[in-house]
């Protein structure tokens, strides 16, 4: 629930679904019961500045069942424009007690470090700034163990 696409979008499906919470129950209820894996859900914080609903999508979603949570800090309205926020990241971590992982915009070992003490997000996701720098995450991992920066691969 959390591809911003035109072409997604018209069809009701991905971010657009967050306008719907009643469909987002209906949905969640369905493919919980239909499989016998924990199923995990991708939302961003909402459809748009005014319609910031993803605490109410995140406690639909434990109240399904859903086993993990990952918020994109962005609205529908904000396609991949402009910064992230984490304030209702970090809200959403406050108002369920299923593991969250924070996404967007999290670029460098300082970032993901930050962003994790934010939100007291149990994990985060990377999306962009691994494409060109796998070694990102291996980046991420020493500096959160050791508090020291890994020189990225020659
Ligand atoms: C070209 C492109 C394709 C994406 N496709 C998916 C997808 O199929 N499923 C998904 O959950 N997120 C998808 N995303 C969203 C990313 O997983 C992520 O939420 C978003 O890029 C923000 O994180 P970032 O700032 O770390 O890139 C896509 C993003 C981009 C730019």
């Amino acid at each position: 629930m959390g591809c911003p696409a035109k072409k997604v979008c018209k069809v009701l499906a991905g971010s657009a679904l967050l306008a719907n919470e009643e469909l987002v129950k209906r949905i969640l209820t369905s493919v919980v019961n239909a499989v016998d894996v924990p199923v995990t859900l991708k939302i961003r914080t909402g459809s748009d500045a005014d319609n910031r609903n993803g605490v109410q999508i995140a406690k639909i979603a434990e109240d399904c069942e859903i086993q993990m949570l990952t918020v994109h800090g962005r609205t529908r309205a904000c396609r991949f424009l402009g910064q992230a926020e984490y304030k209702t990241i970090c809200n959403i971590k406050k108002s369920i007690n299923i593991p969250v992982v924070a996404n967007g915009n999290i670029n460098s070992p300082e970032k993901a470090k930050k962003i994790l003490a934010i939100t007291n997000a149990d994990a985060i996701m990377i999306g962009r700034a691994a494409q060109g720098q796998p070694w990102l995450f291996r980046q991420i991992g020493h500096y959160l163990k050791f508090n020291e920066k890994l020189e990225p691969l020659p």
